[in-house]
């Protein structure tokens, strides 16, 4: 049984459209540095109504997939918190659409944001068990609180697609990993809303005590190995997350003595800005924010190299999170170059707030059982062409 496992392609895709975060700031009558400076983020993502959790896993993995792939695919695992079907999984669009091999499974998972690292880990199983086959993990979310909401800065939208093989070319995952689970209602979306509920501040001190119990795990199992971390890389629900995490972890107890710790916080705190780059433009996209921060981390990252150890640390509100390892692998760099980057995201179009407040509520206004879209002569991608009796057709430009 082979033991090296882990991320062999990623890619991210994330829409067209954002909204600056001054103007929006300046709209809701707030100071614009708490959402640049105390939240950290500059941009955030809009998604238009002709697009979904499935276009954009699409347009993710479309930069990443090739025949070979296709032909040994033997998993779509499709992490989302955004669904619009209690039955029908989006994977099932997604093996279409990319022409996945018909002898494979497709199904969806969920645990808030967590539930990309579930499906990552279901994959990376799976290979273990099948080691000559690839397997296919998507995450892909929509994040809404609502206008004029207290969590409307944090909102944001995005995919990422991975393929996870026996000859990783990007990351190999380790085996052992530190889990949490914990029952409560910090941010909670019930069936019926179209937006998530959200106890705001409880909701960054769940996620801070999870990563300082995970630490604190993976310290005690690992000990001195865990001080060779090159970079952590966050779930970000906002970009200032990630620090406030290893904020939290300056005050707890650890088994490093004081001084190791403090300079050893402080390496990992100086790793962030590159891991944050994307995020800051972008905003939360709920299951696929942790890997889009490990991707603007090893694009944005100059430091770093093959060899180097990563922690990742994913959270999913209610509440579960998992802080695992990887090594970075020869030629990693490489393996990234063709995908989304920073340019990418510079030329998307910028759109007023009023032009966002718009698409907003045409989501929420949408017909979800008829509707037709007009879609922009310069959109390229998968997009939503029409529901048509509750059944949505998807198609490419
Ligand atoms: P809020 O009450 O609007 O903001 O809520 P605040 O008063 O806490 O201020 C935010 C930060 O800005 C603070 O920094 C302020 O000091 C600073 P901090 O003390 O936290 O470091 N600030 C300023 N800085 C500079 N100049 C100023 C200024 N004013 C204030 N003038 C909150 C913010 C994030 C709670 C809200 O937006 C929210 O509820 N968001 C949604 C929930 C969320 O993102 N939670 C994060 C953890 S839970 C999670 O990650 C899971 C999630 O992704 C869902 C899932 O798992 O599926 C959400």
């Amino acid at each position: 049984m082979s033991n090296t496992i882990g991320i062999d392609k990623i890619a991210f895709y994330t829409p067209d459209y954002y909204v600056d975060m001054v103007e929006l700031a300046e709209a809701r009558g707030i100071d614009p540095n708490k959402y640049t400076i105390g939240l950290q983020q500059d941009l955030m993502a809009v998604i238009p109504v002709w697009e979904d959790i499935v276009t954009m896993g699409a347009n993710a993995a479309q930069q990443i997939i090739d025949d070979a792939d296709r032909s040994l695919i033997d998993q779509v695992i499709f992490a989302t918190e955004s669904s619009f079907d209690y039955s029908k999984s989006a994977a099932t669009y997604i093996h279409r659409l990319l022409d996945i091999q018909p002898q494979a499974a497709s199904f969806e998972v969920k645990q808030a944001c967590y539930a990309g690292t579930a499906g990552l880990m279901m994959a990376v199983n799976y290979v273990r068990l099948n080691p000559n086959r690839r397997a296919l993990v998507i995450t892909s979310d929509i994040a809404r609180y609502g206008l004029e909401s207290s969590g409307e800065p944090t909102q944001g939208a995005g995919a990422v697609a991975m393929i996870i093989s026996n000859q990783p070319r990007i990351l190999a995952i380790e085996e052992e990993t530190f889990k949490y689970s914990t029952e409560h209602y910090d941010f909670w979306r019930p069936s019926h809303s179209p937006v998530a509920l959200v106890d705001g501040h409880f909701s960054n001190e769940l996620y801070m005590d999870s990563f300082v119990k995970v630490f604190q795990d993976a310290e005690e199992a690992m000990g001195r190995r865990l001080a060779t971390i090159s970079a952590f890389v966050f779930h970000l629900p906002y970009t200032k997350m990630a620090k406030k995490a290893l904020d939290a972890l300056s005050e707890a107890e650890t088994q490093l003595d004081e001084k190791k710790r403090s300079s050893q916080i402080a390496h990992w705190q100086d790793q962030l800005p590159a891991a944050i780059e994307y995020g800051r433009r972008i905003g939360n996209t709920y299951t696929a924010a942790l890997y889009i921060s490990f991707i603007s981390m090893l694009k944005e990252n100059e430091t770093l190299k093959a060899g180097d150890r990563i922690g990742l640390f994913s959270y999913g509100s209610g509440a579960v999170s998992e802080l695992f390892f990887g090594e970075l692998v020869e030629g990693y760099s490489g393996q990234l170059a063709e995908t989304i980057g920073l340019e990418e995201l510079a030329n998307r179009q910028q759109i007023s707030v009023a032009e966002y407040e718009q698409l907003f509520t045409e989501r929420d206004q949408m017909d979800t059982t008829n509707a037709s879209f007009d879609i922009p002569e310069t959109y390229q991608g998968f997009y939503l062409r029409e529901i048509d009796e509750n059944r949505r057709y998807y198609d490419f430009k």
